[in-house]
């Protein structure tokens, strides 16, 4: 059985583009694979933030990871911070690491341009990624198109380190869906939707209310035209729009032009707002289910035991390969 590992940021706000790129496939890969999936409160540190907002961001996280449909009895869902190992192998693989590598990440580079205070951490940030991946022996890491980059480096760190000291890592493929891997934001369809983004205009977040949906579907950038066509070129406004609405109705992009000849852009986006407001709902009302049955910690806690036991044995690996090993 493949083993699967993935992760998201407890910063911000989870919108429709991590669900669409990354956390709804994770739903559909746990019935095939053997899942971990993690909380990276680690990560989110690079930058500064709120020790009691960063708790309740992970909380929130994990909540949404289980309210969009992650079984914690098929998966393994944790928080990064409580499995140690992590952060004791990004050293050792920070090791293996050069600087030139991690100076020519692209997400590095836009995080960092431009301001005075950048912490080393943001700079190694991949190789702790790599960690997160390599510890579970992962064949397969599903994740959007911004984190392509950092899985290369994830497999280039697993050979390296193999060649040098002898196999010990498998080397994870990424799974980037087709559709949704890249959903840009809704006030600049030129830039990705963020959940650092200042504008909440920029994105739908999975706790939008349904008024909060339309207002923003409403106020989404599109061009002077009226047709609904598929042209990322001419139209990457409307073009966005229709990846959002295919990715939650299954229909091809022909399929979405013949449906709205001739309608104009009104109808369309009065449509896709009921589309993402049935999905977000039922997302909604699983995330007050869970709240109110309080068993989050639990799952949590649980999941935690499940990831040390697997991290455990390949640091135990890393160890002795490395010249660590005493006892
Ligand atoms: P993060 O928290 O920024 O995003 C979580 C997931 O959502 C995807 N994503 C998007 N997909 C489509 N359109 C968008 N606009 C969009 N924005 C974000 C991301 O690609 C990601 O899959 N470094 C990672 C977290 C991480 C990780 C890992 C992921 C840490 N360790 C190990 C996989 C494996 C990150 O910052 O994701």
């Amino acid at each position: 059985m493949n083993r699967v590992f993935s992760g998201v940021q407890p910063t911000g706000d989870i919108h429709i583009g991590n669900y669409l790129g990354a956390i709804r496939n994770f739903v559909k890969l746990q019935d095939e694979a053997d899942c971990f999936f993690c909380v990276v409160d680690l990560h989110a540190v690079t930058v500064p933030q709120d020790p009691k907002i960063l708790r309740q961001k992970t909380l929130e996280v994990a909540t949404l990871y289980f309210a969009v449909g992650i079984d914690p009895q098929k998966s393994t869902v944790f928080v990064q911070s409580a499995v140690p190992a992590h952060a004791e192998l990004a050293w050792m693989l920070q090791c293996i690491t050069y600087f030139g590598e991690l100076g020519r990440m692209t997400q590095f580079k836009d995080k960092s341009g431009g301001k005075e205070n950048v912490s080393v951490g943001l700079f190694t940030y991949p190789t702790l990624m790599a960690a997160d991946i390599l510890l579970y022996q992962t064949d397969v890491v599903p994740v959007g198109q911004d984190q392509k980059q950092h899985l290369e480096l994830s497999r280039d760190l697993a050979q390296r380190f193999n060649q040098r000291y002898g196999e010990t890592f498998r080397v994870p493929e990424p799974f980037i869906g087709e559709i949704g891997a890249k959903v840009m934001a809704l006030d600049d369809p030129a830039k990705k939707m963020s959940k650092s983004a200042g504008n909440p205009n920029n994105r739908i977040d999975l706790l939008d209310d349904a008024r909060t949906v339309q207002k923003k579907i409403a106020r989404a950038v599109t061009d002077s035209g009226s047709e609904v066509r598929y042209a990322p070129e001419d139209k990457p406004g409307i073009a966005n729009l229709m990846s959002i609405y295919s990715s939650l109705s299954g229909e091809t992009m022909v399929q979405i032009e013949e449906r709205y000849q001739g309608k104009g852009y009104g109808n369309f986006k009065g449509d896709l707002t009921e589309l993402l407001n049935a999905e977000l709902g039922g997302i909604q009302s699983r995330y007050q289910e869970l709240q109110e049955s309080g068993k989050v910690l639990q799952f949590l806690e649980e999941g935690a035991a499940r990831a040390l036991a697997v991290a455990e044995r390949t640091l135990n690996v890393v160890k002795e390969r490395m010249g660590f090993k005493y006892f």
